[in-house]
């Protein structure tokens, strides 16, 4: 099927609007000439509200299912420098929603970076100090069924996001991202090049690698994880990928040797901390482009693309584009890169 045909396909599932399409692809020149190869970045960082990112994506078809549903109420949870539940608390702003938060950890003493735009937005924050995953111990799906549990007894009836928006109807945002880029991406000649981006629950990949798929497009996604955050994590983004082809009415069944996800290398001393080379990618960028990211996601994200180009695990002269998935709050809290 072709682009269209995809895009059509999913318009059939309500969505609120809360960004202007397409977010901008854009030349890197400086670090191209340096790396030797055409290197690009797809801007969702720019996307808004409130500081932007990857989530909006998914939060405008989840957030109008929440209004169909006639909920007034809608939770998350995620780390403490969760971007997905910061922008959660825009979203449902803009819409006239309450928003909830959970945190399975303590309250810090400070509330810094997306914590303190959570309260600026006015959202409700949970500090619930269980554990409750995210040091892979278990999958992301049950780490998902027993923050539900939590949100039902603490707040009766609302609508409840899984962590990252990693449910079908939000990735269903990222299947039209490809679409989108891959639009963009041929008509800058680079249909066939590496796209790099950042794995935390996963969701992003999975959408990625349906709408590739389903258009026949020639870009490959690449997911560098960030966290090590869940068991059996290829199997979640392979079951999620399927889920969302079965949901468009075209069937495709992706196994988890197919999801070309780089497992543990570039996280660092473990997700929410910075790591050494992932700081060292954030000035690596700031100083050639003048574009920033983000020390969680997109520093180590973009630290495990210079070094595979590097290591020639991407093909000489291989064009890549990097995925710019937002996260900036996160350089202002008390998790800042060092050097
Ligand atoms: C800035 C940023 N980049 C990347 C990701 C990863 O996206 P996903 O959860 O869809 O894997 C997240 C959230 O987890 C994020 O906040």
């Amino acid at each position: 099927m072709d682009a269209a045909e995809l895009l059509a396909l999913i318009n059939t599932h309500p969505r609120v609007p809360l960004a202007h399409y397409p977010t901008p692809l854009v030349a890197l020149p400086r670090l191209s000439t340096a790396l030797g190869r055409p290197l690009y970045l797809k801007r969702d960082d720019e996307i808004g509200p409130a500081l932007g990112g990857n989530k909006t994506r998914k939060l405008e078809f989840l957030l109008a299912d929440a209004l169909r549903r006639g909920h007034r109420k809608v939770a998350t949870f995620g780390g403490l420098q969760s971007n997905h539940a910061r922008l959660t608390a825009a979203a449902a702003r803009r819409l006239g929603l309450e928003a909830h938060l959970f945190y399975f950890e303590r309250r810090p003493a400070t509330l810094s970076g997306n914590l303190l735009l959570n309260r600026l937005l006015g959202a409700t924050m949970h500090f619930v100090p269980l554990g409750g995953g995210g040091d892979g111990g278990m999958t992301v799906e049950t780490a998902i069924r027993l923050a539900g549990l939590v949100a039902r007894l603490r707040l009766g009836r609302h609508y409840f996001i899984p962590v990252g928006g990693h449910h079908w109807l939000g990735c269903l945002g990222y299947v039209a991202a490809a679409a989108e880029l891959d639009q963009q991406a041929r008509s800058l000649g680079i249909g066939d090049a590496r796209v790099v981006v950042a794995a935390g629950s996963g969701g992003t990949l999975a959408g990625l690698l349906a709408g590739f798929t389903l258009i026949g497009s020639g870009l490959r996604p690449l997911g560098v994880d960030v966290g090590k955050l869940w068991r059996s994590f290829p199997a979640s983004i392979a079951r999620l990928a399927t889920e969302l082809c079965r949901r468009l009415g075209q069937p495709h069944a992706f196994t988890p040797e197919q999801v070309p996800l780089v497992e543990g290398v570039y996280v660092g001393p473990r997700y929410g901390v910075p790591s050494t080379a992932g700081n060292a990618a954030i000035e690596r960028l700031a100083r050639a482009e003048g574009v920033l990211l983000d020390p969680i996601y997109t520093g180590k994200a973009f630290a495990g693309l210079l070094d595979l180009a590097a290591q020639g695990v991407l093909a000489a002269d291989e064009p890549a584009i990097f995925l710019h998935t937002g996260g900036l709050p996160a350089l202002f809290a008390d998790c800042q890169p060092v050097g």
